[in-house]
């Protein structure tokens, strides 16, 4: 069975790699040429932690194969996925689905007589599964097809583990040809047990939106404790150890911090919250919560601001991490594009550095000095600003740096250092929820 993949980031080059891994010949397609090129010569276009290693097993045992030419691959695949992305519509917050509708009108005009399967692994709002069909049917009235729902749950930094062991494969098909081809491409997390769950095309979609948004409302649920946390003399930590050991609820996504970021969470919010309007079911608890979210993010500027005595003006800032969480070079709605630009309105001098980060992050963040460490970082800064938990960061011990900072100021928005340590050193310490 030939799998053609459309789009090479972290959810098209991980799936793709991953069936490869599973032993089906993959073809991963994207219109960006260089990104191909680079590929072919084993060169990822993101970091994700073993993905690279994978790639190029699988590409020198002749499964996985990189091509620009989308219509010729599609000819040859009995399944197609469009991992393109959906980003957020600036006019409304809702999806935007220029990529996968493009996507759709390439595949129909390569469409032959041999049936194919078309898989949306992209997250989509409700019914674009049936609008790509009509795309299809109209381009090319001749091809035979199905559409078919699997949205991905994988975790950036995490992204291999958790597709080849999920908690969970949602596929949404609504014909016994589609089954059985999306069964045979699952065949082996079936057999490890991993529940495979088949429904309709609407409701796996809806899955996704609602996966996401109960995990994001989690968050701010923690994050909106913490801030109780701190008027009561509570210590967040310890309240959401407390309420995650109830099983009904669990302990994952209960880490208080600066407001959710990255690439999905905030969009696939935000896109729900257009779904429910459009449909005429409004969900309110979505709509509270990216407001919620997103003072959250610009609050935190003023929370350094008012750590630093209330004015950061020609003060240096140490900063560590930009990326929204660790182990991914992702920067899409990282807090830190919230946070950096009203200290550099303030006057702040910043110095930053981030393990993975900093090559996307130049694409979005200037005037900085970017360094080459931590230590070189903190060198001679007023304050440090934790806004990603590293592990290279969680390491770091307060007493071995305090002599190379000016200061004696800790912002740490993600409760990396042990406050009693930090202090102990002489800091200043500013953490969240206690
Ligand atoms: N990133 C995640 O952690 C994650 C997790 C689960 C689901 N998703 C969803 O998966 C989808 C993809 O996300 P991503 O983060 O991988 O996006 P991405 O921006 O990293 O990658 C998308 C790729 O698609 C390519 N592309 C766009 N149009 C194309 C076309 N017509 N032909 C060929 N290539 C094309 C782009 O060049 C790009 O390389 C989104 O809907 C996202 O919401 C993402």
């Amino acid at each position: 069975m030939n799998i053609t993949m459309i789009g090479t980031g972290y959810v098209g080059l991980v799936s793709g790699t991953c069936f490869a891994e599973f032993g089906f010949p993959v073809t991963c397609v994207d219109k960006v040429k260089e990104k191909i090129d680079n590929l072919k010569q084993g060169i990822i276009p993101i970091y994700e932690p073993g993905l690279e290693e994978m790639v190029k097993k699988n590409a020198e045992e002749g499964r996985l194969f990189f091509s620009d030419d989308l219509k010729d691959s599609v000819r040859k695949s009995d399944v197609i996925f469009i991992a393109v992305g959906t980003p957020t519509r600036e006019e409304d917050g809702s999806a935007d689905l220029q990529y996968v509708y493009a996507a759709a009108k390439e595949i129909a005009e390569a469409l032959t007589d041999r049936y194919t399967v078309i898989v949306t692994k992209s997250t989509v709002p409700v019914g674009t599964g049936r609008k790509i069909a009509q795309i299809i049917k109209a381009a090319n009235p001749k091809a035979d097809f199905d559409i078919v729902s699997n949205p991905e749950f994988l975790r950036e930094g995490s992204a291999i583990k958790d597709f080849m062991r999920p908690d969970r494969v949602v596929i949404g098909c609504e014909t016994a040809r589609s089954q059985a081809v999306m069964e045979e491409l699952y065949r082996l997390l079936a057999l490890m047990d991993i529940p495979v769950v088949y429904t309709k095309i609407e409701t796996s979609e809806l899955i996704k939106y609602a996966s996401n948004t109960f995990l994001a409302m989690k968050v701010t649920f923690i994050n909106e404790i913490s801030d109780l946390c701190e008027k009561c003399g509570a210590n967040v930590r310890e309240v959401a150890k407390g309420l995650g050991l109830d099983k009904r609820i669990g302990s994952k996504f209960l880490q208080a911090g600066p407001g959710y970021g990255g690439s999905c969470f905030p969009k696939d919010t935000m896109a729900l919250v257009q779904i429910a309007k459009e449909y005429g079911s409004p969900v309110r608890l979505a709509e509270t919560l990216v407001d919620i979210n997103e003072k959250r993010k610009k609050a935190m500027a003023t929370r350094i601001i008012s750590a630093c005595k209330g004015s950061v003006k020609d003060k240096t800032i140490a900063i560590l991490g930009i990326t929204f969480k660790p182990d991914t070079d992702d920067m899409r709605a990282a807090p830190a594009l919230d946070i950096i630009p009203v200290l550099q309105e303030n006057g702040a001098k910043l110095k930053i550095y981030d393990p993975k980060g900093m090559k996307e992050g130049a694409k979005l963040i200037s005037n900085v000095t970017w360094c080459d460490s931590s230590t070189e970082a903190m060198t001679d800064a007023d304050a440090l600003v934790i806004l990603t938990e590293w592990n290279e960061f969680s390491s770091l011990k307060p007493e071995s740096f305090k002599d190379i900072m000016h200061g004696r100021i800790i912002v740490d928005l993600r409760n990396v250092f042990d406050p009693v340590r930090a202090k102990e050193a002489g800091f200043d310490y500013n953490c969240i929820g206690r």
